[in-house]
Order: C-alpha cells, then structure tokens, then sequence
C-alpha cells in the first residue's frame, strides 16, 4: 500500500457493547475484502482480543515485551490469516505500555497496514487514553440502550476534545421486532442521541459462536451482510444501512415477530 494506513479506535466508553467483537468481525471482513490489517488489543492488563480470535497459543511475545525493547513489533505479531494480523496485549503489569510507547507502535504499524484497528477498554480514563492515542479516528459502538447511548454520546465529545475529527457510530445488537413493537430505540435516534456519524447497523446475532465471532462469507448472515456495508464504506464506498426492520416486515415478518 502506499502511504500510511488508518488507525480506527474502536471505542464506547460502556462496557460489554461490542468493542472487542466489532473490532473481530469488522478486521475479518475488511481482509476478507483484501485490506491488510493488524488488530490491536487496546485493551492492556485484560486481554480478550486474542481469546476471541484463538490466539492465546500463537504467542510469542506481547505489547509488553515490544514496550521493554525484548522483541520486536514483527516477533510480537500473531499471524491469523494472509494480511490479517494480531498484536497481543499482556496479561500482567501494564506500566511499560506508556501513552507514548503505545502511540509511537501505532503509528508505525500504520506503515505497514491498511488498518490499525485498535480495541478499546471500557471507560474514559488512563488505558482508554492510552488506547486513544494510537488512533486519530474513532468508531464508538453503541447498543439500543439508553446508559451506552449516553456514554457513546460522552465518549465521542472527549475524543472530539482530544482532537479526533473523523468520528463514527456503529450500532450493535439492535433487534428489527423490538424496534417495530417500540420498546427499543431506533437508530436515527441513537445517532441523533450519539450526534455522530451513523456507519452501520449490526443486528442482534444468535449465531455468533461463543467466541463471539460470526463466518464473515456467509452470504445469508446479516451480521456478515452488515459488516460487509461498513466495510465498504469505510473503504470509499457508498454508505449503505442494512435495514434491521426488513426481516419483519409483510407478513411472514408479522408471523416471526407475533410467535418468537
Ligand atoms: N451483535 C451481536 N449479537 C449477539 N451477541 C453479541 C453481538 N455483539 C456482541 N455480542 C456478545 O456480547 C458480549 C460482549 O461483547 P464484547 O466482549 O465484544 O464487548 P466489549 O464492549 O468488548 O466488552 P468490554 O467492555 O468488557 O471490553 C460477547 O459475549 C459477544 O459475543
Ligand atoms: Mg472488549
């Protein structure tokens, strides 16, 4: 690729959103589509990335060795796929990963990747900063539910605050019947709540495995039909919703919703 590739913090500031499973299912589709990327676990002293993406065995070397000089950010990376890489957080002490050390790896593993995909810790402090500063874009991920709407809302004002200009909002485990009957949220009114940028729609998913992740080919999977829109999008494409009320609509989705 030629210049510098894009480090996306993938935040939300609640815990329990979708952070870790977004930045999963979102960097498997965008190397299903031929982008390289590295998938970073922002998330340091409680690592899950690496879980989810059953990596724990594959490592060498951690955030935390590259941070101590003991290895090198290519003997730290864990190989998941052509182009698709994982760089692992550690499981002890964090104080070696400083704000700085950690932006200085993103920013040079941006000279390698089409994207940095950066998963965020819950929260707005110290390590949510730490994480923030490999990145200078974001996507918060927000559920339909009024505490993570609010704290996506807070979250994205302070990484405004921090200068972040290029910001998003993927809405995740949104449920078409729950909307239509109203006791769940729309989207226009979580972005409009948010005020940020809508770029996708993930629908509630009961087929992700326990790992959380979903078979992004899957060409019947609306979870995968959605990812695959952000992915495009994010890539320079057309924003295209995946529209979570379709499934429900006529009258089969009538009979889906009235016998679940
Ligand atoms: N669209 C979805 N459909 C069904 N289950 C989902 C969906 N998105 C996430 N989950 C499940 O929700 C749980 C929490 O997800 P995840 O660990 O990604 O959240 P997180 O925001 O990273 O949490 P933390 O703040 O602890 O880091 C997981 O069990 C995951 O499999
Ligand atoms: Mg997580």
């Amino acid at each position: 690729m030629s210049g510098m590739g894009r480090r996306i913090l993938i935040t939300g500031g609640k815990g329990g959103v979708g952070k870790t499973t977004v930045t999963a299912n979102l960097g498997l589709t965008l190397n299903a589509k031929g982008a390289s990327v590295l998938l970073v676990d922002g998330d340091i002293g409680l690592n899950n990335l690496d879980v989810v993406m059953r990596a724990e065995e594959k490592i060498l070397y951690d955030i935390g060795d590259l941070a101590r000089g003991k290895a090198t950010l290519s003997q730290c990376l864990v190989d998941l796929g052509d182009k698709l890489r994982l760089l692992p957080s550690m499981t002890a002490c964090s104080a070696f990963v400083t704000t700085e050390i950690f932006r200085e790896i993103c920013l040079k593993a941006a000279e390698i990747f089409d994207y940095v995909l950066i998963d965020s810790p819950a929260g707005v402090e110290d390590s949510f900063l730490r994480a923030a500063s490999g990145a200078d874009e974001s996507i918060i991920v927000a559920t339909p539910h009024l505490a993570s709407v609010r704290d996506g809302y807070k979250t994205g004002k302070i990484l405004s605050s921090l200068g972040f200009t290029r910001q998003g909002l993927i809405i995740n485990r949104i449920r078409g019947d729950f909307v239509m009957d109203k006791t769940m949220l729309d989207a226009k009114e979580i972005a409009g709540a948010v005020k940020l940028p809508l770029y996708g729609v993930i629908p509630e998913d009961d087929s992700v495995n326990v790992y959380g992740l979903i078979d992004v080919t899957d060409k019947k999977s609306p979870s995968a039909y959605s990812y695959g829109l952000i992915a495009d999008y994010l890539g320079g494409g057309d924003k295209k919703l995946y529209d979570y009320l379709h499934p429900y609509k006529g009258l089969m989705g009538f009979l889906k919703r009235k016998l679940k």
